[in-house]
């Protein structure tokens, strides 16, 4: 069952072909093998390089196959060098000696490298409506739930602010992702099919014919890049990895949030699980697995850069290694975005816990500085000012709103009755460039 036995004496060590063969991770390009080869024999007619009759034959073999399969009757399985090869050899023991012409003028090189554009092209679709979908749900929440809490920096708190802004910010770290993967998928809409191995074909083939079928953008503009180029697969994996670092951090924080020492949300149990000695737990395991699988798909890109960057031109069979990496990234990175989606759907937001972390923190301080500013003090005297105040409140254990206007007074005398309106959490939100965060974003 090999395409290639003419020029052989003895057989493939049996080892070797187990070694060789890529037909456990290809089989899954069966659906972008059989397009490719549907619109090629198309283009072959078209080019009186078959006749109209083989041109029918070819097709209606290739559908069978194709209903086969879906019907669950023919698996993509056996003792074959690849998808390619199981797809021509299939061929030829339902039509006979027609099924031999399909392969005019094409390589496996310019046919797995259509098959993976073609794969790589709806899988980049498929995440961006994935990313669209998460953006939505997070918009959502953060409507949902337009309250105060604190605001981190150096995970110390920090200044008011609304959990619709924070949440805000992973909308437009997903919408920028969104925009790279679908520039990707711009970039690579290119037709490598008619490349041949490397150096085109003397047949007089058009290569505008398939490009229509495949719905590409245009045909490459080279044939030795058409058959080498896999930057496309490692720039999606960039951006899976950029994707996957968000959720990531998103993950991280919710994982600290639904802690005791937080409770800020709590995630739904269908999305936790229990521990099987202590009774009291509920893990956030979802988002330590989205966490944890960040890793793997930047072991991925990494993986396959390193498989190319030492390849001569033009196809070399290294590059076989780049569907294992891919196909691991792209299925993991799109059950973590689907997994986020629903986590975020079905988590609740624990207003009132955040609220009062935010009167705990003296996250009204910088307000307290502004206020003497608007009195006239320096910003630099206010600053410290404000420092021995907040010493002040952490011996007694109050707010600064908590104060007395004499206690205040000790401060500074432009701390006036009119600093409690100014620095109240609800007020602060109304001023200045912070009445935006109530919008949410
Ligand atoms: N299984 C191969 C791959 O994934 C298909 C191309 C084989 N081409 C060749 N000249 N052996 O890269």
């Amino acid at each position: 069952m090999k395409l290639w036995g003419g020029r052989f004496s003895s057989k493939e060590h049996e080892r070797m072909e187990q070694f060789n063969t890529s037909l456990p991770v290809d089989n899954r390009l069966i659906e972008q093998d059989i397009a490719g080869s549907l619109a090629h024999v198309a283009m072959l007619v078209h080019c009186d390089l078959l006749t109209p009759e083989e041109g029918e034959l070819l097709i209606n073999g290739l559908e069978e196959i194709q209903n086969d399969i879906a019907s669950g009757q023919l698996l993509v399985e056996g003792n074959y060098e690849d998808v390619h090869s199981f797809v021509e050899v299939q061929l030829t023991e339902r039509i006979g000696e027609t099924g031999k012409k399909l392969h005019t003028a094409r390589s496996r090189n310019d046919q797995v490298a259509v098959d993976m554009r073609l794969y790589a092209k709806a899988k980049a679709k498929e995440v961006s409506g994935l990313l669209q979908n998460l953006m939505d749900s997070l918009a959502a929440k953060g409507q949902a739930n337009d309250v105060i809490m604190p605001g981190y920096t150096h995970l110390q708190r920090a200044q008011v602010i609304t959990f619709s802004h924070h949440i805000g910010a992973y909308v437009q770290m997903f919408s920028r992702d969104k925009k790279r993967i679908e520039n990707a998928a711009e970039l690579m809409d290119e037709n490598p099919l008619g490349c041949g191995a490397l150096a085109g074909t003397t047949h007089e083939i058009d290569r505008d014919v398939t490009t229509a079928l495949l719905h590409f953008a245009k045909p490459v503009d080279n044939y030795i890049d058409g058959v080498s180029d896999r930057d496309y697969l490692l720039e999606l994996m960039s951006d899976f990895s950029i994707i996957m670092m968000h959720l990531s951090r998103l993950s991280e924080e919710l994982i600290l949030w639904s802690s005791q020492e937080f409770k800020f949300v709590t995630m739904s149990d269908a999305f936790s699980t229990g521990s099987s000695i202590m009774p009291q737990k509920k893990n956030p395991d979802a988002a330590e697995l989205i966490r944890g699988k960040t890793g793997r798909v930047y072991g991925s890109l990494f993986a396959l850069l390193t498989t190319l960057k030492g390849l001569p031109l033009a196809y070399n069979k290294d590059m076989q290694e780049d569907k294992e990496q891919f196909f691991d990234a792209v299925d993991t990175v799109i059950d973590c975005i689907d997994i986020m989606s629903s986590m975020i759907d079905t988590m609740q937001v624990n207003a009132e816990q955040m609220r009062s972390a935010v009167k705990a923190g003296f996250l009204n301080a910088t307000e307290v500085a502004d206020y003497l500013v608007s009195k006239g003090t320096p910003f630099r005297d206010a600053h410290s000012i404000v420092g021995r105040l907040i010493i002040y409140c952490e011996q007694e254990k109050k707010g600064i709103e908590e104060l007395s206007i004499a206690e205040l007074k000790n401060f500074s005398n432009s701390l006036d009755d009119d600093l409690y309106a100014y620095i109240d959490y609800d007020e602060i939100l109304n001023k200045g460039t912070k009445k935006f965060m109530k919008a949410g974003y």
